[in-house]
């Protein structure tokens, strides 16, 4: 089993979604030119997330792992990568308050940007171009030349991810996170909303207990964890040249390899074959791993791939996120959670109620209801309650943007209005007031959990 590993023994398995480069010679030179940049994430931190989410495994946190669908090109600044820091911090805010949990907060985001495709090509009016793989492959603009795969792309992406990386580290850490600003996070056109009301009123109560404990000598200048947080990357690897040129030996632990493109990658439901490619990247490195889990995914095929992919048992290593879909998470997640728990394994459960639930609306617009998405996660919190294990983490596509792409939920946007403010560039996306009332119901959800015993009380973990 233990074959020998290189961060370039991918390249003799087969490979899935794969862009087909007309200029063989230029990828080669963008992959020779990455391999001598910084690293953009460091080994330590990839290790530390590895910790925190051994902690989740254990119970004793929850993984809030979401951004964007695909980043671009051409949306990126400041304002919008900020925007959804804001949001990814009010819903971490809710569970951690409202559900007394430790939160570890995981953004898709500084590297997510590219899409696996379900077909190769794409035909309009007649005309067959390349399928749009995202920004790091090809454009969107259905032409020719915009279409062909371009290996430049992947420099710009590593350029735009460390420009991200920068600012959400100041964010992170330079004041804007400080729990004694947490009223400045709602974004202007969530307010009055009824999930903005039920925010206002948490943050009152959270700022009146900060008064009190700022009256017993405990403000964010002393105590760094009330100004502070941890926010770590994650994106798909799907485009694994570019994740080998970054792939570094750990310098305090030889004989250990990460890649450096972000603390957490993961493994989509369709690159996933256990003899292929991406598996046999991502067994090699020592990061924390997601492994998407469709409907199709069998109790054997999931004990196989822990053991490739977490043959030590190692808490935090696997993170096995369903996508099953609202109708099939109670008939399907079942039997692969007994089967882990069978064989002893300690990985995170977590729950992307998004893939699964992705419709075409008569308009044309690929949407998915947020009924079906609160769904999902309800069925996620039920399997594990009747399984008694920790329903672990969320993993969902949002934005900061008011965009009008999700229907329903407490704004109650109908189809007819998908078109007002439909901006994604590949699936829909929860807006900031459907992603606050989703962190609502998982909060609601973890409670309810550790009134049953199974989430451990608070207190006893500690995620800074
Ligand atoms: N450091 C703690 C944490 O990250 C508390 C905290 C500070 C926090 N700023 C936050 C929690 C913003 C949620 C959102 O959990
Ligand atoms: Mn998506």
């Amino acid at each position: 089993m233990a074959r020998e590993w290189t961060a370039h023994t991918w390249r003799d398995k087969p490979i899935q979604q794969v862009p087909d480069y007309p200029d063989a010679a230029r990828l080669r030179a963008v992959e020779a030119d990455l391999a001598v940049l910084p690293p953009l994430v460091f080994a330590g931190e990839a290790r530390r997330l590895r910790r925190a989410l051994g902690e989740v495994a254990r119970g004793k946190a929850f993984l809030l792992q979401g951004g964007d669908c695909a980043e671009s090109f051409a949306e990126f600044n400041a304002n919008s990568i900020r925007d959804t820091f804001r949001v990814i911090l009010q819903m971490a805010v809710v569970l951690t308050y409202g559900a007394a949990c430790p939160v570890v907060k995981v953004g898709r985001m500084a590297g997510q940007f590219a899409k696996p495709r379900s077909a190769p090509m794409e035909v309009v009016d007649g005309v067959e171009l390349p399928s749009y793989r995202g920004d790091m492959v090809n454009g969107m603009e259905f032409e020719a030349a915009v279409r062909q795969p371009d290996p430049d792309r992947l420099l710009r992406v590593y350029h735009q991810s460390a420009a991200t990386l920068n600012l959400l580290r100041a964010f992170a850490q330079g004041g804007y996170a400080d729990l004694f600003q947490m009223h400045r996070w709602t974004l202007d056109f969530i307010k009055g909303s009824p999930a903005a009301e039920r925010y206002q009123d948490m943050a009152n109560r959270i700022t009146e207990a900060l008064g009190f404990m700022e009256a017993c000598g405990l403000t964010g200048e002393s105590v760094s964890q009330l100004r502070e947080t941890e926010f770590y990357t994650s994106h798909e690897a799907l485009l694994l040249n570019y994740e080998e040129a970054l792939t570094r030996e750990d310098s305090t632990h030889p004989g250990e390899f990460y890649s450096t493109t972000a603390h957490m990658l993961w493994v989509g439901d369709r690159t996933r074959q256990r003899d292929g490619a991406h598996i046999e990247y991502l067994r090699g490195i020592r990061n924390p791993i997601g492994l998407k889990a469709g409907p199709s995914m069998t109790e054997d095929e999931l004990l196989r791939l822990i053991d490739v992919l977490d043959p030590h048992n190692d808490p935090g290593r696997l993170t096995i996120i369903s996508r099953m879909g609202a109708d099939k998470i109670e008939s399907h997640l079942p039997a692969l959670v007994r089967a882990t728990k069978r064989e002893g394994r300690t990985v995170v459960w977590a729950c992307d109620p998004m893939h699964g639930n992705t419709v075409k609306a008569s308009s044309g617009f690929k949407t998915r209801s947020v009924d079906r998405i609160l769904a999902e996660v309800r069925g996620f919190f039920a399997v594990h309650s009747a399984e008694g294990t920790h329903a672990g983490g969320v993993h969902f596509e949002m934005t900061g943007r008011d965009v009008t792409e999700c229907i329903g939920g407490a704004q109650a946007i109908t189809e007819a209005r998908l078109g007002d403010r439909y901006h994604t560039h590949c699936d829909p996306r929860l807006n900031a007031n459907q992603a606050l009332e989703l962190a609502f119901l998982i909060a609601e959800g973890l409670k309810q959990e550790r009134s049953l015993g199974k989430l451990a009380p608070p207190g006893l973990a500690a995620v800074s």
